[in-house]
């Protein structure tokens, strides 16, 4: 079976800078198997987050509650294995719509105050950003970082981005970067396939007291031999 990747478009532009490039690393994702889809952001209202995770009950879980655009982005999240996520720059981070979908990919994540997965957790993502100034590395770090947060897996080289605005698909370092964020999210589904289980996150109580219990030791030691060195008149350990 074919792995599934959505690209996730959020520029008010089909064919801009980052909506040029995401077509581009999401044809190599195809030339390597993948089935995939693009969702353009702004072609239906996204409802922001209404914070549910703060309420006293922890009402936020899959699915969520409002009926729009975002919740048939969330299923579809669900679904894929894999996403790549194309962005302008707006003010040094992701669109607007972008940021609105993020915080509403809460209710996938948040399965785990239920006792599951976060719905997110082994998903492989890349990221495209463009810009016309400053601020596209800084807008990509940001969504690995939130993405990865919410449990997906990040290939090597995840990250394309251009600082030519409308014109990036002239700007080769960027396409070419942006035709192995395709080909290396592919990879990766590709590779860890049936191998889900093994980068669930574990929470293991016993083999954290048990590790913290030797760090200690390992600290007593290191005391022990900095307190006599100083007492040698040694300067560092
Ligand atoms: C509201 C707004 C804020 C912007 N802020 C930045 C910015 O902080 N850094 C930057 O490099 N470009 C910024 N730009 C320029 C866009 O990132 C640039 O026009 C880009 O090409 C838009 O991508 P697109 O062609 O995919 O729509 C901004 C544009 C707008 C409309």
């Amino acid at each position: 079976m074919k792995v599934k990747i959505v690209g996730l478009l959020g520029s008010p532009h089909a064919f801009g800078g980052s909506g040029s490039l995401l077509r581009c690393a999401l044809k190599a994702a195809e030339e390597e198997g993948a089935q995939v889809e693009l969702c353009h952001l702004y072609q239906a209202p996204i409802e922001p987050c209404i914070g549910c995770v703060q309420d006293e009950e922890p009402t936020c879980k899959y699915p969520c509650i409002f009926e729009d655009y975002g919740k048939e982005l969330l299923e579809k999240l669900w679904q894929a294995d894999g996403y790549i996520i194309a962005s302008p720059v707006y003010w040094y981070g992701p669109s607007g719509p972008l940021k609105i979908l993020i915080d509403r990919m809460t209710a996938l994540e948040n399965m785990v105050a239920f006792g599951e997965p976060s719905y997110v957790e082994g998903k492989a993502v890349g990221v495209i950003t463009v810009g016309a100034d400053a601020g596209v590395t800084l807008s990509g770090a940001y969504l690995l970082t939130v993405l990865n947060a919410m449990g997906a897996m990040i290939p090597p080289w995840a990250h394309a981005y251009s600082h030519r605005g409308k014109e990036a698909l002239f700007d080769d370092r960027a396409v070419m970067d942006a035709l192995n964020v395709g080909r290396l999210v592919t990879r990766l589904l590709r590779a860890v396939r049936g191998q889900a289980e093994i980068l669930r996150y574990h929470e293991d109580q016993e083999q954290l007291e048990r590790i913290r219990q030797e760090v200690l030791k390992e600290r007593e030691t290191w005391e022990a031999q900095h307190v006599e060195r100083k007492t040698l008149g040694k300067s560092c350990a």
